[in-house]
């Protein structure tokens, strides 16, 4: 028979077990996160300008794009003309937890609206039960995104290369959406057609996010992250880290961008 203490003490060991799960503590990780929190509000800061090789993100101008995408149920060949996403630089963070204290380094991000707007010429079909609808359409493209919510952690251990240096592990990202509003409009039919492309797309959109996400998380590892420090990570410290991190916002922040 176990006790009621016995049961206790078990609990105990297990909360213990559990919080004994090895915290890394570089000197250094306390001011960590505090300093990525900076370095955020940093680079939301001149998107609308651009600075360096950071391009203008708030807004994305794209003048001119082809795509290609095959599904199994859907093509679609194409173009866009004058695509402008705006909304980008206006990003919160809902949470962000504290790397020094948990080892992990786990944020939040909400973009509360991403509006797109252009023009597209677009040639394909969906499958619809068998049938083949073509599409062949130009549009004008006016659609936002609501609430698109990035969830993710990282964590650091030392580099395989140089045990002072650093490598990012446990790189983790989630990317939820809830809802899509859209405005289409191809002028060459007519409101009803018109309603019936805008609820597809509405459900297709979804599933195009499911599949970029993957890409998505590698872009922004790749080029925002741990922007060039990425490559010097195996011979620099937690502590030079933050020094960077730093020095990168502030370089920003000092560029005073006023859109
Ligand atoms: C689109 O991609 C498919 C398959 O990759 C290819 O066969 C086709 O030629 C491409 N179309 C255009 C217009 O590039
Ligand atoms: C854009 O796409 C449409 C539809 O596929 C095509 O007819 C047109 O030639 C394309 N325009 C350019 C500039 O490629
Ligand atoms: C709109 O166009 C579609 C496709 O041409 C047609 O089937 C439908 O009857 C039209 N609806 C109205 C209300 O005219
Ligand atoms: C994702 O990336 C892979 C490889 O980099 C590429 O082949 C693929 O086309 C990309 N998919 C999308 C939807 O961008
Ligand atoms: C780290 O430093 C060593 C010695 O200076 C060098 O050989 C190596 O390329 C560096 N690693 C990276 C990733 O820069
Ligand atoms: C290893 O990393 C430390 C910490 O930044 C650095 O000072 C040292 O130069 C690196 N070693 C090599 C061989 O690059």
């Amino acid at each position: 028979m176990v006790s009621s203490s016995q049961l206790l003490l078990l609990a105990l060991l297990g909360l213990t077990a559990v919080s004994a799960t090895p915290v890394v503590q570089q000197a250094g990780s306390e001011q960590f996160t505090s300093a990525v929190s900076h370095f955020l509000q940093a680079f939301k800061s001149i998107m609308p300008c651009g600075y360096g090789d950071v391009p203008v993100l708030a807004p994305i101008v794209s003048p001119f794009y082809e795509f290609n995408v095959t599904r199994e149920d859907f093509t679609a060949v194409g173009n866009v003309t004058n695509m402008r996403i705006q909304g980008l630089d206006s990003f919160q963070v809902l949470s962000a937890s504290d790397y020094g204290k948990t080892g992990e380094a786990a944020y939040d991000l909400l973009f509360p609206k991403i509006q797109l707007l252009g023009f597209a010429e677009v040639d394909g079909f969906i499958n619809m039960g068998g049938f083949k609808l073509p599409i062949r359409q130009n549009d004008v493209i006016n659609e936002a995104l609501f609430d698109l919510r990035m969830v993710g952690s990282y964590s650091f251990a030392n580099s395989l290369t140089n045990s002072s240096g650093l490598r990012m592990v446990d790189f983790k990202q989630t990317i939820y959406l809830a809802g899509v509003e859209l405005d289409n409009w191809n002028t060459l039919w007519n409101i009803s057609t018109n309603n019936f492309w805008n609820r597809w797309i509405k459900t297709l959109l979804p599933l195009a996010l499911e599949e970029i996400q993957p890409n998505v998380t590698n872009f922004l590892y790749q080029n925002f992250l741990v922007p060039k420090v990425n490559d010097l990570l195996a011979n620099v410290s937690m502590v030079e880290l933050v020094n960077f991190i730093q020095t990168q916002a502030q370089l920003w922040a000092n560029a005073n961008c006023k859109p």
